[in-house]
């Protein structure tokens, strides 16, 4: 696994450098929900993207916890555990890593950090849903031995935190 991946708490100071990876790096969508308007990233999406941040993990009483991920000392990406309404002890798990640096190990070791922090906050279990194309969720599930179910369109996943 690779040693030079670490997760940091998402604050101020580093949601510059993160929405920076962002534009550089990844689609809009692939980071945070749809905005109306021409693609791309528009000064409304670049906005829209702090406002996020600051609405959920950064807001005085945070719906989530967001960390920003390094590989090399360079942020590349986010990842979060958003506790799931009315299942006590559930968290989702929510990961995107820029297109430069996927396919190089990071999202696997960025998948056990986060599994260890969850732990860590209290959860249980760790929810994942993806689409049925998404090859590296899949692969990435595969290898800690974990069944994605199909439900509709959606492929989803509990990750029982007591076994890993
Ligand atoms: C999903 C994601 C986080 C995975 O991170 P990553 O750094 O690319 O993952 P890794 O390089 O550690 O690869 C993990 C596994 O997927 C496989 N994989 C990665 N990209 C692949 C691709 N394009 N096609 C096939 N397999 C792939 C790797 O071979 C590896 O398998 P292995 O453990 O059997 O060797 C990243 O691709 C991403 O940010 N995608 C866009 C956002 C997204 O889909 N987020 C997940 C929503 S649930």
């Amino acid at each position: 696994m690779r040693s030079d991946v670490t997760l940091h708490l998402l604050d101020r100071t580093l949601l510059p450098e993160l929405l920076h990876a962002a534009i550089e790096d990844a689609d809009p969508l692939e980071v945070m929900p749809p905005v109306e308007g021409p693609g791309g990233w528009t000064p409304e999406r670049r906005s829209a993207f702090l406002r996020f941040h600051e609405s959920r993990s950064l807001a005085a009483d945070p719906v989530e916890i967001t960390f920003a991920i390094a590989a090399s000392q360079r942020i590349v990406g986010a990842a979060r555990l958003c506790p799931v309404d009315k299942q006590a002890g559930v968290a989702e798990a929510g990961v995107w890593i820029g297109r430069s640096h996927r396919g190089v190990g990071v999202g696997g070791a960025v998948w056990r950090l986060l599994l260890d922090r969850a732990r860590a906050e209290g959860f249980t279990s760790v929810y994942v849903s993806t689409t049925p194309d998404n090859t590296a969720v899949r692969a990435l599930m595969d290898r800690i031995g974990v069944d994605l179910v199909r439900d509709g369109e959606v492929l989803t996943a509990f990750v029982n935190l007591g076994n890993y």
